[in-house]
């Protein structure tokens, strides 16, 4: 399975969910094995909901809380996304990591919370560029996988973005690219066993649909966690058609 999933940030308002499904909706052909997904804004879910209904388009939160409810002010709990419309979840980003304090230990509930409301948790996972400078790119990846077998996720997804490619235009190289793959999804055997052979793997970082055709030839790449580019319709058109070619 193939997944895209536009991942819209802090970014849009219902005006502008509303032009991108219009274009959206026109023109996209859905093609067996290959996932479109939208993540966007919490307030935007409905409105997407409504928009997106009897596509196969699925939605995505961009985070939620470990706990069923209680006082947690600002918060949004797993039961309260998928009331909303959402299939799966965003766990882990980098962002998250670095301005809200996500750390695997927050994390693990999280993954535990998603897989028993009935949804996907997709974990996101990647290496500062001082990290990878200092050559610890793959013990850090390690270190973020290794809770995986503690959640026992039922059906799961990993998106590897570096951190130093996500917004900045510097895509990584294929070769950087292979090599991270091919040691995620080692590690994923090593951790889940068979059903870690099973478990897609997106790339995420800068991809647009100059560079994506060229990524998803990548070994172990089944897909693309996009920002920027994906909050234009006929970006995320173009990067659907690469992933179904
Ligand atoms: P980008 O963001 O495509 O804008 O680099 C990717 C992401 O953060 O998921």
């Amino acid at each position: 399975m193939k997944l895209v999933i536009a991942n819209w940030k802090m970014n849009h308002l219902r005006r502008d969910a509303e032009a991108f499904c219009a274009t959206l909706l026109a023109s996209y052909k859905p093609v067996e094995g290959v996932v479109a997904g939208i993540a966007p804004p919490y307030p935007l879910l409905p409105v997407l909901a409504r928009l997106c209904a009897g596509s196969p388009v699925r939605l995505y939160a961009q985070n939620a809380h470990a706990e069923a409810r209680g006082a947690y002010t600002g918060e949004v709990s797993m039961a309260q996304i998928q009331d909303a419309g959402c299939t799966a979840v965003l766990l882990g980003h980098s962002e998250r990591r670095q301005y809200c304090a996500e750390t695997e230990a927050t994390l693990l509930p999280k993954i535990k919370a998603a897989c028993a409301q009935g949804l996907l948790p997709m974990l996101c996972i990647g290496e500062t560029l001082a990290q990878r400078d200092a050559n610890e790119t793959l013990d850090v990846l390690r270190r973020q996988l290794a809770i995986l077998p503690e959640a026992a996720p039922e059906s799961l997804a990993i998106a590897y973005e570096p951190v130093w490619a996500i917004g900045t235009g510097r895509v990584a190289t294929v070769a950087q690219i292979a090599e991270v793959h091919a040691f995620i999804r080692k590690e994923l055997t090593t951790l889940l066993g068979a059903a870690g052979a099973e478990v897609p793997i997106l790339y995420g970082g800068s991809v647009t649909p100059d560079n994506f055709a060229e990524i998803m030839r990548v070994p172990h790449v089944a897909g693309g966690l996009v920002g920027g580019a994906s909050l234009d319709a006929s970006k995320f058109l173009k990067l659907l058609e690469i992933a179904g070619a």
